[in-house]
């Protein structure tokens, strides 16, 4: 690619990708206050930010047993898949600080940023995608099928 080519959004890699989940209090101790928009705050206060939280709900239960499955939401691929950050890559993808428990952490759309993360790289933007940040234009595979309010089963579009 010349150096003029226009940097183009980036896919999730796949998890044998050597890039690591950093957490989003990584990510906060820069993208926070007035200076970066509030960028920490309002995803704190957004519902990506509850999405591990409300699988304890007891209309995370009921959602489950309409869908036919069993056991622990919190526990259960079905629903960690869409409700936490970078599920299925290996324990070793993940740095100390990240806690599943964050829910849809930033690094669930923009991509695992231990590479991507040291500020010279993230002023760089050409640097940065090439350390694996994603820059998600379309919506994401989670919100692109059915609502979850419209249908009986989450089964259908899992
Ligand atoms: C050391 C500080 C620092 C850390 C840590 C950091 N960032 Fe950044 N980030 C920046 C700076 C500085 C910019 C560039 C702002 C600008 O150019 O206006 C930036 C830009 C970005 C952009 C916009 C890039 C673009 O091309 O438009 C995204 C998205 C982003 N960061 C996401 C993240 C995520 C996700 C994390 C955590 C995994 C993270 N950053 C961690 C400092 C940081
Ligand atoms: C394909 C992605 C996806 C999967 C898989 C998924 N969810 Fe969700 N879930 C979402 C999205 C997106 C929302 C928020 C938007 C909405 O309400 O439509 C959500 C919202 C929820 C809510 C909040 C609903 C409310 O009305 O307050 C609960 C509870 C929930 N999901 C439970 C589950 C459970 C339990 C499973 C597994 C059996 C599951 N989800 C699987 C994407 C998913
Ligand atoms: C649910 C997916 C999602 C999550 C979670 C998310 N982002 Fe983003 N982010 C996006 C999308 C999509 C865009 C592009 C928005 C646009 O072009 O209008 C974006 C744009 C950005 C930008 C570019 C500047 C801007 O404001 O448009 C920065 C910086 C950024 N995100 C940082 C973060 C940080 C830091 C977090 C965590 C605290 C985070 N994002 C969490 C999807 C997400």
């Amino acid at each position: 690619m010349g150096k003029n080519s226009k940097a183009q959004p980036t896919a999730m890699p796949s998890p044998d990708t050597p890039f690591k989940f950093t957490g989003v209090m990584a990510c906060a101790a820069c993208h926070s206050g007035p200076m970066f928009n509030f960028q920490f705050s309002t995803w704190r206060m957004s519902r990506h930010a509850q999405a591990y939280a409300t699988l304890a709900t007891a209309k995370a239960l009921e959602i489950a047993k309409e869908s036919g499955v069993t056991g622990d939401p919190q526990k259960r691929e079905e629903c960690l898949k869409c409700h936490t950050t970078g599920n299925g890559f290996a324990a070793a993808s993940f740095l100390k600080g990240f806690d599943r428990r964050d829910g849809v952490q930033c690094e669930a759309c923009h991509g695992p940023g231990s590479d991507y993360s040291p500020e010279a790289v993230m002023r760089d933007k050409a640097a940065a995608l090439v350390s694996r940040l994603a820059r998600p234009t379309a919506k994401s595979a989670c919100h692109a099928t059915k609502k979850l309010t419209g249908s009986n089963s989450i089964m259908t579009w899992l």
